[in-house]
């Protein structure tokens, strides 16, 4: 999925892709804005790692493994520039999603693009609709969900809940 300023993919995170990930995690992006509260304070620690390596390594079997939940890098110009998930939710047919991006890429259409290619693999999982959880501040984030259609409905306090239906797959004849 490409927009018209940059080639945005999204690929499995393995291995190698693992490290990458890492890297560009600890050194261009906030523990806060990629992993739980795990420690205290906003910084990254080797329990913070720990648990970025292990989100990933046990999401390698996707939506059917047994987190029900897949990983992609996001992927510019053959560079990882950030992360996208995601999940299977208790709603039949909804995936809800996340995802960060190194912050010397934000604000330039990256995150739009790499979640209309979410919105691809969901298709193409069989989900009829994807749900994401912001929250109202987020300015990027709420511009890439309104951008790709997404109705946003404030919740509590300043959490905003976002949700698209997908359009059903046509099913695949065999025929060109
Ligand atoms: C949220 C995030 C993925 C968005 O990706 P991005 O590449 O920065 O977003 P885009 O450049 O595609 O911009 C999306 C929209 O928000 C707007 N926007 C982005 N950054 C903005 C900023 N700093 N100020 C004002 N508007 C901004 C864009 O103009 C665009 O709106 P438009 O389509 O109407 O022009 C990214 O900023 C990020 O990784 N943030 C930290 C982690 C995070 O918050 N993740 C989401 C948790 S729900």
């Amino acid at each position: 999925v490409a927009d018209s300023r940059t080639s945005v993919v999204l690929v499995a995170v393995d291995r190698v892709l693992l490290d990458d990930l890492v890297e560009v995690a600890t050194t261009r992006a906030s523990a806060d804005e990629v992993t739980p509260p795990l420690t205290p304070g906003p910084e990254w620690s080797p329990v913070r790692v720990a648990w970025l390596r292990s989100f990933h390594r046990d999401r390698r079997q996707g939506l059917d493994g047994p987190a029900g939940e897949a990983t992609w890098a996001v992927i510019v110009g053959r560079h990882v520039v950030g992360s996208v998930r995601l999940k299977r939710i208790d709603e039949d047919g909804v995936l809800e999603t996340g995802m960060w991006l190194a912050r010397d890429t934000r604000g330039r259409g990256i995150g739009t693009a790499a979640l209309a290619a979410v919105l691809q693999q969901a298709s193409g999982l069989g989900a009829s609709a994807v749900r994401a959880d912001t929250t109202a501040g987020n300015t990027g984030a709420v511009g890439a969900l309104r951008r790709l259609g997404f109705t946003l409905n404030r919740g509590e306090g300043q959490t905003v809940r976002a949700v698209v239906s997908l359009a059903p797959q046509r099913p695949d004849t065999g025929h060109r």
